[in-house]
């Protein structure tokens, strides 16, 4: 009796413990096992991605960023200089099938899609355990590591995994909770191309390696090795296998290099005889604190807290978690919390310069376990790439963008080919996809998506945005003036007067098509082909001011600043329809898809400045008509569509009507392990990243040079606080609300400059207790607290 009163109390308490554990707006935790890919969880060192499952039978799969399908194609069609101009006169012309037919065949690339991202392998970890109970594993999103822990046979089983940064490995630590009583086999293993996989003991090192290509002529090859270090049992090898018997504790270090950053097999191996040397000489302990440390000074720059969810809702695993989401998400409001930290770890986890060629998050961050996945898991840049990194400055993550300046480069220098061999301009272009090579040709075969010569430009954009928030002028100078000029050269010479107009053409809106118009040759069919597009305009509008901006901070005045003056003043401005609509073509054809997952006439909206209040009510205006008949229409369908959409509203000011889609992001794309996805698989990584960009929009904008406070907050969320927020001009920003009203803002100016501020619609406001009554000259370092003047308004509101 007194036993089974015991053990009841025993399963009580573990669970109070367990549900307890974990901060729900920091931890994803869960009591089973991982099913899929989409359970599984992440962890990253911006290199090596690792995502751990912890079955009985342990598969840790394995990403090295720069493993791809093959080496760099040029697939550059030769016809295309030879038919742009004949494209551009049956457009002219009203010709739109007509222009189709004979672009498309002529300007695709051939092959039609660039290399493809690959997996690594996975790492195997075989414990003969037949069962597992009283399970938890977690991911720790401010730490950035991931574990689990069960019993079998009544010992407790933990492992865990973490991504080392500074030394450039992923480490794994498995523990008994009896001496003695861990036994596991550990091996690597690849389902394609493997030339070799040995186990070894040798001087003391057990060592796996595994050495792999990917398959073609002239392949990308890697080397992957796994050292285990046992504590206490013995340990063997047997061909591809290190068998670990009666130990206790079993840390394994794990590290993989390619020929995509080396120039041969010693060099690359040499790099991973370093790192792991160094790795297993500091360790698992310190390899740990090292990673935590390195972690926590990016993720803890940033603190949000939007309140409590109501009674235990957020102590439960997150699988059950977003399941009661869908019925009643007014009682968690921490999983909001949860999903945006989410968005910072998976970002530091999958982008951190890591050397020369540093590689960017690619449409699945880091992790593929898939040698056929889906779009190739590339660099789409007709939104994904560029998504992925809207985050990044905001949320005080700059140095994160490092890999995607790598890659721009290198896409530049292939990108000239394409300008002069497509049509025979100077400067680059890209398309809309490119690979780790960088790849500029056009992708897939169809109007609505392969031929759009603006990547380079949406790419370049984020270049300006990078000094805007960091003031760093040697970056100016020397990373991002040479890629802004390289991308203004080409449209200097590309576009062609029409209507008045410096024009772009064929291009067509990322992805849209329209109904073709009766004349037009087949009226009534879907095309996207067409010139003067609404995004075309609006991201050589960006591009030009911010070449014009360059231009002024560097004190440059060569011709390509003047030029760029030129062209700016005859680029079109956006164009209004028959309901007030921001137009999307260069005439208002008959949608085929009104609920269109891109916004991309709305890039003046966000990420642009274009189309917002600050900048132009009218257009602002026109926008938000647009984004309601889309929405109305059912856009917002994938995750990262819907990300786009709470941006938006953000910068229209509606608060609510974000809300309303943080809510469905969560509800409706929201995979168990918080990957997002597009109602379901697969997983695409750039919702999770759009995400907590457009979260942060609802909080703090700074597009119109004012530091905006509280621009949108929806009524949903009447008390919080976000903290290290960054605003552009390098100011540092801590909100607190309460109400729904500011009760203090701290900034701290990183760089000097001068501070405008607004506060939501507020009046009047303090700045350290004097009445704001313009914009400030703050010195560097300097500390400016933000409070509503409620002396004014009782004072005004007496006399009214
Ligand atoms: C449209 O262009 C195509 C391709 O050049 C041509 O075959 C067709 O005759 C043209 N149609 C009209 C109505 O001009
Ligand atoms: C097993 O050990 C881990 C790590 O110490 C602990 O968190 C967990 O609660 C333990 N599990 C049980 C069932 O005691
Ligand atoms: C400024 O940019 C340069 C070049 O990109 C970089 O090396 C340097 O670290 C940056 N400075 C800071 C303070 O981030
Ligand atoms: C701002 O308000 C928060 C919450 O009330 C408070 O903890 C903090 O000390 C305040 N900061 C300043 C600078 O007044
Ligand atoms: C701020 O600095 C500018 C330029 O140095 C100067 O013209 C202006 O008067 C200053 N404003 C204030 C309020 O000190």
């Amino acid at each position: 009796m007194a036993v089974l009163q015991n053990l009841f109390f025993l399963a009580w308490a573990l669970s109070a413990v367990v549900s307890g554990q974990y901060d729900g707006s920091r931890y994803a935790w869960y009591s089973s096992p991982a099913s899929d890919f989409n359970s599984a969880l992440p962890v990253g060192n911006g290199r090596l991605g690792g995502l751990i499952y912890c079955t009985p039978t342990e598969k840790i799969s394995l990403n090295e960023n720069s493993i791809w399908s093959g080496p760099f194609l040029n697939r550059l069609n030769p016809n295309a200089g030879g038919v742009i101009s004949e494209v551009r006169s049956l457009l002219e012309a009203g010709n739109i099938t007509g222009a189709g037919r004979v672009a498309l065949p002529n300007m695709a690339g051939n092959p039609t899609s660039p290399q493809q991202y690959n997996p690594l392998g996975e790492l195997n970890l075989n414990f003969g355990h037949s069962s597992q109970t009283t399970l938890q594993r977690w991911l720790d999103t401010y730490q950035g590591n991931s574990g689990c822990s069960y019993l079998y046979n009544g010992v407790n089983y933990t492992r865990e995994i973490i991504a080392n940064h500074p030394t450039g490995v992923l480490a794994v630590r498995l523990q008994a909770s009896q001496a003695g009583q861990l036994n596991v086999q550990v091996s690597l293993s690849r389902s394609q191309y493997v030339t070799s996989n040995t186990a070894s003991i040798t001087g003391g090192v057990n060592s796996i390696v595994m050495r792999a290509n990917s398959g073609n002529s002239n392949p990308i090859s890697f080397t992957a090795e796994a050292q285990v270090v046992a504590s206490g049992g013995s340990i063997s090898a047997s061909g591809s296998t290190l068998t670990v018997e009666g130990a206790t504790t079993v840390d394994i270090f794990f590290d993989a290099e390619s020929s995509y950053r080396y120039s041969s097999n010693s060099a690359w191996e040499a790099e991973l005889a370093r790192k792991l040397s160094s790795a297993t000489s500091k360790g698992f302990p310190a390899l740990r604190s090292a990673a935590i440390a390195d972690n926590t000074a990016l993720i803890g720059r940033v603190s949000l807290d939007l309140g409590r969810a109501s009674g235990s809702a957020a102590s439960l695993p997150t699988d059950q978690r977003l399941s009661n989401y869908k019925n009643s998400p007014n009682s968690d409001i921490q999983l909001v919390t949860l999903q945006y930290n989410m968005g910072r770890h998976l970002l530091v986890a999958s982008s951190r310069d890591t050397g020369a060629l540093s590689l960017p998050a690619n449409l699945q961050g880091i992790w593929n376990e898939d040698f056929n996945p889906p779009w190739g898991s590339k660099y789409t840049i007709n939104i994904n790439l560029e998504m992925n990194y809207w985050h990044a400055e905001t949320t005080n993550l700059a140095e994160a963008t490092k890999p995607f300046w790598d890659l721009l480069t290198i896409a530049q220098g292939r990108g000239e080919l394409a300008a002069s061999e497509m049509y025979r301009c100077d400067g680059f272009v890209l398309h809309h996809n490119i690979d780790c090579w960088g790849d500029p040709a056009p992708v897939d075969y169809g109007t609505p998506y392969t031929i759009w010569p603006m990547g380079g430009v949406w790419l370049s954009t984020h270049l300006m945005e990078h000094y805007r928030f960091t003031g760093n002028k040697t970056f100016l100078q020397e990373t991002a003036w040479p890629i802004l000029q390289g991308a203004a050269e080409f449209y200097f010479c590309y576009t062609f007067m029409w209507d008045g107009y410096y024009t772009a053409g064929p291009s067509l809106s990322p992805e849209n098509s329209f109904i073709v118009p009766s004349n037009e040759f087949q009226s009534g069919s879907g095309e996207g082909i067409d010139i003067s597009l609404t995004m075309d305009n609006s991201l050589l509008y960006q591009l030009f001011n911010d070449v014009i901006e360059a231009c002024q901070i560097l004190g440059l005045s060569s011709s390509d600043c003047s030029n760029a003056e030129n062209y700016l003043a005859k680029i079109k401005p956006p164009q209004i329809g028959s309901y007030g609509q921001i137009l999307e073509w260069r005439q208002e054809y008959g949608e085929t898809e009104p609920g269109m997952r891109h916004l991309s006439p709305l890039f003046g909206l966000y990420p642009g400045s274009q189309m917002t209040p600050a900048v132009s009510p009218s257009l602002a205006a026109a926008a938000g008509v647009l984004l309601n008949h889309r929405m109305q229409s059912g856009s917002g369908d994938t995750g990262w569509s819907r990300a786009w959409v709470i941006a938006c509203y953000a910068r229209l000011f509606n608060g609510d009507s974000a809300w309303a889609s943080v809510q469905t992001f969560l509800q409706t794309f929201t995979l168990t392990n918080m990957f997002n996805s597009n109602n379901g698989p697969p997983m695409q990584i750039d919702g999770n990243f759009g995400f907590t960009a457009g979260v942060t929009e609802l909080f703090l904008q700074s597009h119109a040079n004012i530091v905006h406070l509280l621009p949108a907050l929806p009524s949903s969320v009447p008390t919080g606080s976000i903290t290290g927020l960054v605003a552009r001009g390098g100011f540092v920003v801590d909100i607190y609300w309460s109400g729904g009203a500011l009760t203090n803002a701290t900034i701290t100016s990183n760089l000097g400059g001068t501070l405008t501020l607004k506060v939501a619609n507020a009046a009047t406001l303090s700045v350290n207790g004097e009445t704001y009554t313009g914009p400030i000259n703050t010195t560097a370092g300097g500390t400016y607290t933000v409070t509503l003047d409620y002396h004014m308004d009782r004072d005004s509101h007496d006399y009214e």
